[in-house]
């Protein structure tokens, strides 16, 4: 185990800068061990905001106890969706949100969240047989009440300024229903007697919601009903036809992608699209990778848990450039995006803050860095990369926060998600890390590697943000930053770092495990040394002239 002492992990994060004046970047520091070159004139693409997207199931302590308490109830709440999250959220400018689920969302039927509350009924839940439920007993957290539908969704989704994606059922439902659900959510007030029924929430719900995307199935090679890709596309060709109404909005419907590095899903179904010409209708493809490592605890792990973890997540490149290749086999006019509708670190469920919270887990410093290291490679490929929806936003796998009754954090991953949401909207340039590789024996004995240093960068405004993440356990990289094609006039540094890789927010101590305040950095010209932390997160924001 790696702990580090106070004065490591002050030393460690102090933001120390050095300009090299006069420099143009043509030779090497030789204050640095590293090296992270930023090539301003290389771009890649615009960073879609919906890259920070996130994602809501019906699901253990997700929805109900995490989302929603409900209007009566005595924790503060904005017509009973949870305060706090709210206002946490609206700070990080969420630009999407996925729900109803993941595998729920086969099992659900939208009417059943519609109309009064109190004649709502009370269903089912998707997950009542996990293994985990089991010893539990009848708990509500079996059962859905349908006290957050459609209209409470577009509620959350107005109050925190993301859009709406919703995952259609096309294993329990037939094509007809989906339609009468964008019918429900787009057409025109008064247009139609689902408008009208609309309305009936609200006047703020009189107005269609103008929900874009949409998501045919759920991981239909597996709980999604366990199709063949060719099954698969017939499926989805019928419910995405071209007969969907779209009054006025420019649907983007998301086909139900791999598991992984299943590459024959992808192909296979690209080919039967390919064969039916298709590509117009399938806006993205979603691929959903969960990294994990052997011994599968939150927070008592060791070094190399620590370390396969990481490499688990760094595997999200190779997705992305496997698949890609795949697609582009057959849509050779690159009709369709990558969408990862569901990513992040997936533990065993031993530190849940409530036993209901089904795949409940704590956050530590590990996750922060399988955020920042996943948000870099989606902003990396921002030209494949349309979408991405951690998974899930509150109570469940790697949440940006956790709640139980009036309770309520921020997890280390929500502090990457404000550090970086400065990436949003931004213009992706390319850049080259070199540093040192990390070396580790794995779980399995295997000999393993992982870079020494990585991150991605961005402009929007004369401001480049590049975001970097040290995997090392112990040791800072000494790291010379080159920009390329601009001047740094000014810069400031925020380190996400743990005194101790363990070490977590508690409902008693929520501040843990925090970001620092931005510091100033001396670099000026265009190129400085600064000193990465072992184990954390930075984000540079360097003000750069032409
Ligand atoms: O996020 C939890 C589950 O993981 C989702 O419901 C499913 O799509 C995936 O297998």
């Amino acid at each position: 185990m790696t702990i580090l002492t106070r004065r490591d992990f002050v030393a460690s994060t102090v933001a120390v800068g050095l300009a090299l004046t006069g420099r143009r970047g043509r030779g090497r520091s030789r204050l640095a061990d590293s090296h992270i070159d930023v090539l301003v004139d290389e771009p890649i693409g615009t960073i879609a905001p919906e890259i920070y997207g996130h994602f809501v199931e019906h699901l253990g302590g997700v929805v109900y106890d995490g989302v929603w308490v409900g209007e009566k109830s005595r924790i503060p709440n904005i017509g009973g969706i949870r305060r706090a999250l709210v206002e946490a959220l609206r700070a990080i400018h969420p630009a999407v949100v996925r729900w109803p689920g993941g595998c729920f969302a086969d099992s659900y039927d939208w009417h059943d969240g519609i109309g009064p509350r109190e004649r709502r009924p009370r269903r089912t839940n998707f997950w009542i047989d996990d293994p985990h439920f089991q010893p539990l007993g009848n708990v509500a957290a079996k059962y859905d009440p349908n006290e957050f539908g459609t209209n409470e969704f577009m509620r959350f989704c107005r109050l925190i300024g993301g859009q709406p994606y919703l995952a259609v059922n096309l294993r329990t439902l037939p094509a007809r229903s989906f339609m009468e659900w964008v019918e429900y959510c787009n057409s025109p007030a008064g247009s139609t007697t689902l408008a009208e029924q609309r309305a009936l929430a609200g006047a703020a719900d009189r107005e269609p919601f103008g929900v874009r995307y949409w998501g045919i199935g759920n991981e239909s090679w597996g709980c999604g009903g366990n199709f063949t890709p060719e099954e698969y596309a017939a499926e989805y060709r019928r419910f995405a036809t071209w007969a969907v109404p779209s009054y006025g909005v420019k649907l983007a419907f998301v086909g139900s992608g791999p598991s992984g590095g299943d590459l024959e899903w992808t192909r296979r179904f690209f080919r039967e699209m390919a064969e039916r010409r298709s590509f117009d209708r399938l806006w993205g493809w979603a691929l959903h990778h969960y990294c994990s490592a052997p011994n599968g605890e939150a927070v008592a792990f060791d070094d190399t848990a620590w370390y396969d973890l990481l490499g688990s997540a760094n595997r999200m490149e190779s997705l992305i450039t496997s698949h890609w290749q795949v697609m582009g086999e057959t849509d050779r006019d690159r009709r369709v995006k990558l969408v990862v509708d569901e990513w992040g670190a997936w533990h065993k469920m031993t530190t849940n803050v409530d036993p209901t919270h089904l795949f409940g887990q704590q956050s530590t410093i590990r996750d922060a860095l399988v955020a920042g290291l996943t948000l870099d490679t989606f902003n990396r490929h921002a030209d494949k990369v349309a979408m991405a929806n951690i998974a899930q936003l509150i109570n469940c796998i790697q949440s940006l926060f956790l709640a139980h009754d009036d309770k309520f954090l921020l997890t280390p991953t929500y502090h990457v998600f404000a550090m970086y949401a400065a990436h949003q909207g931004a213009r992706a340039v390319r850049i080259v890390p070199s540093a040192s590789p990390v070396t580790w024996t794995d779980g399995q004995k295997q000999e393993r590697s992982l870079w020494g240093l990585n991150g991605s960068a961005s402009l929007a405004n004369g401001t480049l943000t590049l975001t970097v993440t040290n995997p090392h356990l112990t040791e800072p990289r000494e790291t010379e930053i080159a920009v390329r094609g601009r001047a740094v006039r000014s810069a400031r540094a925020t380190t996400l770092g743990a005194r101790d890789v363990h070490d977590h927010n508690t409902f008693e101590a929520p501040r843990t495990v925090m970001p620092t305040a931005a510091q100033d950095v001396s670099a000026t010209g265009s190129a400085f040394v600064y000193r990465f932390p072992a184990a954390s997160v930075t984000k540079l924001e360097l003000t750069v002239g032409s």
